[in-house]
């Protein structure tokens, strides 16, 4: 048997795949608007191992594989084995038997790679520790709407180097566009990711700098989720790396601001930006849906 294509991280697609991806969700977007059924996967089944929380991935993929005429079923280690110790690898294998396709979103980076090695379906990252990709599918159908291609534009990521920001330096190599990343001391983005990349990405702890000709201006929380009990050194910490009317002024006139949501007002981001014109976060949260019909589609047909 010929080993399913998985989607770990955005590298797992050709610029060229990506791109024809993004196409492709605009215009299963379309047809949904024009309420065209677009059954494209009928009968198949997503399974959804959620081991930390979610509203916007569960909804999204579970909506998508309704209109995708299949079907997702939703697995917490609350209720299966996976919870009670058995190994990753032999959850892998038993539930790839049966379905079509797995989306598992969990904490270490190598439980997501431990499963697909033992997966006979495509197996794809629905948010770990390391990466967020589906979220920039997303962001980048998002953007591409709004302003198109990505190629030599600006992207400023302020706060933490978190799954979001690696994920945000895939996309700056595969879209090839410039990445200002503003982190306090010790909370940047991955070392080797870092080193990689380091041609396309401006590292600084000044958020003013980062701003600075910016496109597009993302944020996210200070805390994500597993890092609860660092809430308030981080609060400390993260002090001036808000997103606020005054740095978003210092970016283009016609920037954009995204946030993966969910959001924290007056922490990570004033409610003026993630609530004023700039903003394009509903947008956002909704290309969730769109964008995963598309790698759903390419993984699974
Ligand atoms: N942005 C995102 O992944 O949201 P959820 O945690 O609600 O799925
Ligand atoms: N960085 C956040 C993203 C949530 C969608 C987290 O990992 O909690």
């Amino acid at each position: 048997m010929s080993s399913p294509r998985h989607f770990l991280t955005l590298l797992d697609l050709s610029p060229a795949e990506l791109r024809s991806l993004i196409s492709r969700a605009i215009e299963l977007k379309a047809l949904q608007q024009q309420h065209q059924p677009h059954e494209l996967l009928k009968n198949r089944v997503l399974g959804m191992v959620f081991e930390k929380s979610s509203t916007r991935t569960r909804v999204s993929f579970e909506v998508a594989m309704t209109h995708l005429g299949g079907h997702a079923i939703f697995l917490s280690p609350r209720d299966t084995q996976l919870g009670r110790g058995e190994p990753v690898a032999d959850s892998a294998r038993v539930l790839s038997r049966m379905v079509d396709v797995i989306m598992i979103r969990t904490f270490a980076h190598d439980i997501v790679e431990t499963f697909a090695q033992h997966s006979q379906v495509p197996v794809i990252n629905g948010l770990t520790d390391l990466h967020h990709p589906c979220q920039l599918l997303a962001d980048i159908q998002t953007y591409v709407e709004q302003r198109g291609d990505l190629r030599g534009r600006t992207v400023t990521w302020i706060g933490d180097g978190n799954n979001m920001c690696n994920s945000y330096i895939h996309a700056a190599a595969q879209l090839d566009f410039r990445l200002h990343i503003a982190c306090p001391t010790g909370y940047e983005p991955d070392a080797t990711l870092l080193r990689q990349h380091q041609d396309r990405i401006t590292l600084t702890t000044d958020p003013n700098e980062a701003a600075r000709g910016a496109d597009l201006i993302v944020t996210d929380v200070w805390a994500s989720m597993g890092q609860e009990e660092q809430a308030h050194s981080r609060q400390q910490a993260f002090t001036g790396f808000q997103v606020n009317a005054a740095l978003m002024k210092l970016a283009q006139r016609d920037a954009l601001f995204m946030h993966c949501l969910p959001a924290h007002r007056g922490e990570e981001v004033t409610a003026e930006v993630i609530d004023g014109p700039q903003s394009i976060v509903w947008d956002e949260a909704e290309n969730r849906l769109h964008a995963q019909k598309a790698l759903l589609e390419l993984l699974v047909r």
